[in-house]
């Protein structure tokens, strides 16, 4: 999704806003561009497509600049819709969304000025040049006038040593060393040895002059000090390490990613957060994506194992659906960037209303885990590829720890993790025979993946792997529903995947399975149900090691993560960069 960069200091601003835009790439984008000021004189580069594109600006001489990678949102990716955008002597660069941007575009065209994009962005240059006094007044003054989400740096011709910065509900972070002061919109692009990094909190603004340390206003514009991030500086994108796509190699670290994930909750470090579990009565599990699917299996282990009640929410739906958050409530925030909008906003809504805000992400110093009151990390490593992967797992090792440590603060059982956890090299050694069913799904029209219990969660989750990475309309189903409407689809060319590994429920599935190869589908069985095996009805299978069937999702999700990898590398896709999404999703 959209990135920020922005410099100024004594060094020639065009190669380190370049580079800044290199570490951000891997969040997804489709155009991008810098704007370097020197002698009063703004020059821009924009193209579509790659940071590589911007080669041309490498040369562009000035010590003061901002960069942007620009995921659409109000207009066409295209080099017109690029940012910086300038209007005035005002360039800005903006993450984010201006809601209210068509009624303040208008009133602008009223006076006569001419907009150059079709973006929402824009017309935050043309407020701030509108404005009398200084850059930051004037910055301070538009975004009053501004409804939606913004995190925007921007540089004037008029005060040539200056950027300020402004931020509401969309990240932002400053850097500083001895060769100048930086910004960006996430810490990885302004880490560096020796640097300083300091993130805005929402609301705030922020003033990078050369030669000075970087000064920071709350809302009201009353300056603030600042706590310096402590940050892994040695953390950048790592290598391929030989793999042909992250993604692949993502999948392969999964059982490092498990087992660093695990956590003894009635460790020292976790004491408080221990305390509040004692007393917890309700949770109530806000995430998106794939961080949804690993918050409804925390949902059904935190019922089974600790019986407490426990509902997993949509983000996006949670802070819209004005919700009851009943006293005790404790509000789990999943997220892998813990930079999601959505995720954000629903965790600080339940905050709002009274709940402790507990943040699972995978991100340290993210904006999830400085907003919440406790932090259970996931220990997946740097994920690059676009499509959640070992991350999935990892929220999963520190979701279900979770669960147990819920039940033991109840005087329950839950079985025993580590059993599970131990399984996971072997599940992804059988997960590999996935790669016989691709010509079952290059032709196919829909995919069902179908499951009960904990399947069910899995099987919504390697739907929407498969959706997102190769493009093939799927749905996950709960495996009893199909009879009640949607059956209705299932012929020849709609392979089903069928997930069973709850022996008490197994029986249950296989009803569904009868059904589709009944109306011509093509079954393929994930279990580690042996008595499942072998049916006459199933084209394919892969059988893995036994779990706790509330576990099992960790298990499944092996071969289901390498089914979807498969089918998009066969069907000419990259897996890593999938048309229209980003990595992190900062906007609503
Ligand atoms: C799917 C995927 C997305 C994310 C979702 C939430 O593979 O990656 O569905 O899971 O955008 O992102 P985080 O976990 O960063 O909040």
């Amino acid at each position: 999704m959209c990135g920020i960069v922005g410099y100024v200091g004594e060094e020639r601003a065009a190669p380190i806003l370049l580079e800044g835009l290199q570490r951000l790439e891997y969040r997804g984008y489709d155009s991008a561009g810098i704007a370097v000021l020197r002698e009063g004189q703004l020059a821009v580069v924009r193209r579509k497509g790659r940071v590589k594109g911007l080669g041309a600006a490498r040369s562009l001489e000035g010590e003061i600049g901002v960069g942007h990678t620009r995921w659409a949102t109000h207009g066409a990716p295209s080099e017109r819709n690029a940012h910086p955008h300038v209007y005035g002597g005002v360039c800005i660069v903006h993450n984010g969304i201006i809601e209210n941007a068509a009624a303040l575009r208008a009133a602008c065209e009223a006076r006569g000025e001419v907009f150059s994009s079709d973006t929402d962005s824009e017309v935050i240059a043309h407020l701030i040049a509108a404005e009398k006094g200084d850059l930051l007044h004037a910055t301070y003054s538009a975004c009053r006038k501004l409804a939606g989400s913004y995190a925007v740096a921007v540089l004037s011709a008029a005060e040539p040593d200056t950027i300020v910065c402004a931020r509401r509900a969309s990240p932002l972070v400053v850097g500083c060393d001895e060769r100048g002061l930086y910004v960006a919109s996430d810490i990885p692009a302004v880490a560096a040895a020796g640097r300083k990094v300091y993130a805005l909190a929402d609301g705030e603004f922020a003033v990078l002059r050369k030669g000075s340390p970087p000064r920071f206003f709350d809302g009201a514009l009353k300056a603030v000090g600042k706590q310096e991030i402590v940050y892994d500086a040695a953390e950048d994108i790592p290598a391929k390490g030989g793999f042909r796509h992250y993604m692949k190699k993502e999948i392969s670290e999964v059982p490092e990613a498990v087992s660093r994930s695990l956590c003894d909750l009635s460790k020292g470090e976790f004491s408080d957060l221990c305390e509040v579990l004692c007393h917890t009565q309700y949770l109530h599990i806000v995430a998106c994506g794939t961080a949804y699917h690993s918050g409804l299996c925390l949902q059904y282990a935190a019922q089974k194992f600790a019986r407490i009640p426990a509902e997993a929410f949509i983000a996006s739906e949670y802070r819209y659906s004005d919700p009851i958050v009943p006293p005790g409530t404790l509000a789990v925030a999943v997220s892998q960037s813990g930079e999601t909008a959505d995720t954000l906003a629903a965790a600080a809504l339940a905050k709002e209303r009274g709940a402790k805000v507990l943040a699972v992400t995978n991100v340290p110093c993210s904006s999830l885990e400085r907003m919440s009151d406790f932090v259970l990390p996931t220990r997946a490593g740097r994920e690059i590829a676009v499509a959640a992967t070992k991350s999935f797992n990892a929220q999963l090792a520190a979701l279900y720890s979770l669960a147990g440590a819920l039940a033991r603060g109840r005087e329950r059982a839950a079985p025993p993790l580590a059993a599970a956890a131990s399984c996971v090299r072997e599940a992804l050694a059988a997960a590999e025979q996935v790669r016989g069913w691709i010509p079952y799904f290059l032709g196919a029209r829909s995919v069902f993946f179908l499951g009960r219990g904990a399947d069910y969660f899995a099987a919504l989750e390697g739907s929407l792997k498969l959706k997102e990475i190769s493009y093939l309309p799927s749905e996950g189903y709960p495996a009893g529903e199909l009879k009640h409407g949607t059956l209705a689809l299932v012929d020849g060319r709609t392979p089903v995947v069928a997930i069973v590994t709850d022996p008490a429920l197994a029986d249950k599935t296989m009803n569904a399975v009868h059904e589709v190869y009944a109306r011509g589908a093509a079954v393929f069985l994930i279990t580690s149900v042996p008595a499942c095996l072998p049916c006459a009805e199933v084209t394919a299978s892969v059988l893995l090691p036994k779990c706790a069937p509330a576990y099992s999702p960790m298990l499944t999700s092996l071969p289901l993560q390498l089914l979807a990898y498969y089918v998009a590398i066969a069907r000419g896709n990259d897996p890593d960069k999938p048309r229209n999404l980003a990595k992190s999703v900062t906007v609503e």
